[in-house]
């Protein structure tokens, strides 16, 4: 059954365009010229019931501008969009109960209150029966593990701690669907860590249907099969997250520990040297060349230690959006000796 059904949907934008110099300036007092910005330009795609999927792209993407078309924030320019059948934008108190939005750079507790009280006031406003309401309560903080912090006023806590506390307000009424813009931006390793198992576990208990958009690879790596990227408010890839892994990372990273007292010459002509600090040194390589090189490195220098890794994921995919590095002739074409 599918849960999110997106077709064609656009959201444009209207910008004053900023004048430069004093004339133009006074002439736009009375003349402004409007530019239109393509936030999100003609999107489709389809989440089934209990899928959890990566929304990926670079800054501007159109991302959040669609996270806020799936939760009636905004109106669209053209398209259509239902959400458990919902037109989102119809803004159905029906439709209310079945959704949360956690935006991680916005928060939407009280800040001088305890986020108790903000729970009471979720409770009050979903009408959520009193029971289900304190076995959920129990169930989310114990989860989280926040419970002995929902008496504290939410501005004394960490950004973790409150970060976690926006998501049980978001949970509490029993969303069907869950839009999560960045929840873990700006987190330590630990909470980010913390809010990935929980999203985790949770989503696969309640078959939950969550779409994603994260800075952290890690947070979709753990969490994601399937990858919808965005870029320019287009859909650029729809697919299995490790094809985008396959499909993009050429390369992989060989790293080296030398054995000698300085770092070696001429490591270029085996890929592209990058993060050095003796005794380490990264290459980039090809990944179809990673024996030869490998074992050219290995009889050109005395090496303590060699590991070969991947690439991060975030580096694969703003490469997609560089032609740089995307179109370049294959960089490190080694000069094998
Ligand atoms: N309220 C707005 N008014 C004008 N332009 C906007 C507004 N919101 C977003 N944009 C523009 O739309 C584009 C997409 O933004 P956004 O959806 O926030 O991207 P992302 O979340 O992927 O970083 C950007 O160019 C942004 O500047
Ligand atoms: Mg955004």
């Amino acid at each position: 059954m599918i849960a999110v059904d997106v077709r064609n949907l656009c959201k444009t934008y209207r910008v004053f365009r900023k004048q430069e110099g004093l004339w133009p300036s006074i002439k736009g007092l009375f003349h402004r010229e409007h530019q239109p910005v393509h936030a999100v330009a003609g999107v489709s795609f389809q989440i089934e019931r209990g899928e959890m999927v990566a929304f990926l792209g670079p800054n501007g993407a159109g991302k959040t501008t669609t996270l806020k078309l799936l939760a009636g924030l905004i109106y669209p320019t053209s398209g259509v969009a239902t959400v458990l059948g919902y037109v989102p934008w119809q803004r159905e108190i029906a439709y209310r109960r079945r959704f949360a939005l956690v935006m991680g750079q916005k928060n939407q507790l009280w800040w001088d209150l305890p986020a108790q009280e903000s729970f009471r006031l979720h409770k009050e406003i979903y009408r959520i029966d009193p029971t289900d309401f304190e076995r959920r309560l129990d169930e989310l903080t114990t989860l989280l593990e926040v419970k002995k912090l929902v008496g504290q006023p939410v501005r004394e806590l960490s950004l973790g701690e409150r970060m976690r506390m926006e998501l049980i307000a978001a949970l509490l009424h029993r969303p069907d669907v869950l839009l999560l813009d960045e929840p873990t931006i700006g987190l330590d390793v630990v909470s980010q860590r913390k809010v990935q198992d929980f999203l985790k576990q949770y989503q696969q208990e309640q078959r939950l249907t969550v779409l994603l958009t994260s800075h952290y690879m890690k947070d979709v790596q753990a969490l994601c099969q399937r990858a919808i990227i965005i870029n320019e408010g287009e859909i650029k890839h729809d697919g299995p997250l490790a094809q985008i892994v396959d499909r993009f990372s050429k390369f992989k990273v060989i790293e080296l520990q030398f054995a000698g007292e300085s770092l070696p010459g001429e490591l270029d002509r085996f890929g592209e040297v990058f993060d050095v600090s003796f005794p380490r040194a990264k290459i980039r390589v090809p990944r179809n060349q990673v024996p030869e090189i490998l074992s050219a490195l290995l009889s050109a220098f005395p090496l303590e230690d060699v590991g070969v890794h991947d690439r991060p994921l975030e580096e694969a995919i703003a490469e997609m959006f560089t032609s740089t590095r995307a179109t370049a002739p294959e960089p490190a074409a080694a000069v094998i000796p």
